[in-house]
């Protein structure tokens, strides 16, 4: 097996998940919903697969000024919570790509049932190799998906190809920090062998590289760490939710929570939010 392979089945173990739709909806009832009467809001918990939650893809949506005439393309899109979110709140159509056949038809499931299945559709494919013609979108949207992708040159000049001449590129990820290595599980790999953070000066320089113009920059890792905090006091004063990320990741996400926040405190993580255009 290539390197390449090893990678992407290494990933792909790592979001494995037999039957996700079902897991969600038993999590759904015991906190309470009626997964037959769904609201958007409902799943807020467990479909913002990052950190800051839905927060974090408001400010970015607002920053990249989305409006409803606008087709984005949602670069690991995951079990869809930002599309529903982008298609709700600013009326756009969103298209979702991500590596994991479950997580796309479980998107798909939950987009279905909120009535969004006519602006949102989701396929299966690589972000290196995405099976999309060259200009065919407004918006190149990523949270939190390059992470588990070593090859961002390609990455970032497949994300280029498909973004239309003066479309914007909206990124939200966890880079590297200045603290030292990353500490192991954390949620998106559970060994250093699918886990390639890039430096804020090496972002910079690839995206500059591939022809973007960076907009805007900001350093979110502080935000982060306070967006932590106060999950961690809820967890505290709540007790455990029955509807979170760990529906997704399964009984090791407390150790993930662990060192994500460890990570944090430590610099060994920087959390960043990017606007960037095709000239
Ligand atoms: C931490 S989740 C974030 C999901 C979503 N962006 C969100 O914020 O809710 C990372 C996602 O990236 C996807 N992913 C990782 N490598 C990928 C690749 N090469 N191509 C497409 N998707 C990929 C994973 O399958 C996973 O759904």
């Amino acid at each position: 097996m290539s390197s390449f392979d090893s990678i992407q089945s290494g990933v792909q173990e790592h979001y494995r998940h037999r039957d996700l739709a079902t897991a969600i909806f038993a999590a759904l009832t015991a906190a309470g919903k009626d997964p037959d009467n769904l609201r958007p809001e409902d799943l807020a918990p467990v479909d913002e697969f990052h950190i800051r939650g839905r927060q974090a893809t408001l400010d970015l949506a607002r920053l990249a000024r989305l409006t409803d005439t606008m087709h984005i393309l949602d670069v690991g899109s995951g079990i869809g919570g930002p599309s529903r979110r982008l298609a709700l709140e600013f009326g756009c159509r969103v298209t979702g790509l991500d590596l994991i056949a479950e997580y796309c038809r479980v998107a798909q499931i939950l987009t279905d049932r909120l009535g969004l299945a006519d602006r949102i559709s989701y396929r299966q494919g690589n972000a290196l190799d995405m099976p999309f013609d060259d200009a065919s979108f407004d918006v190149v949207w990523t949270q939190h998906t390059a992470m588990n992708i070593p090859d961002k040159p390609q990455l970032y000049a497949e994300m280029w190809r498909v973004l239309r001449p003066g479309g914007t590129l909206a990124i939200d990820d966890v880079l590297a920090g200045s603290g030292g290595p990353v500490h192991f599980p954390v949620p998106w790999a559970r060994e250093p062998s699918i886990s390639f953070l890039a430096s804020p000066d090496e972002m910079c320089f690839m995206l500059e590289e591939t022809g973007f113009e960076i907009l805007s920059w900001r350093d979110t890792t502080v935000l982060s760490r306070e967006w932590f905090r106060a999950v961690l006091q809820k967890m505290q004063d709540k007790g455990p939710f029955p509807l979170g990320v760990h529906v997704l990741l399964g009984p090791d996400f407390q150790a993930m929570t662990r060192n994500l926040v460890r990570n944090l405190e430590e610099n060994r993580i920087a959390l960043i939010e990017i606007l960037a255009c095709k000239p």
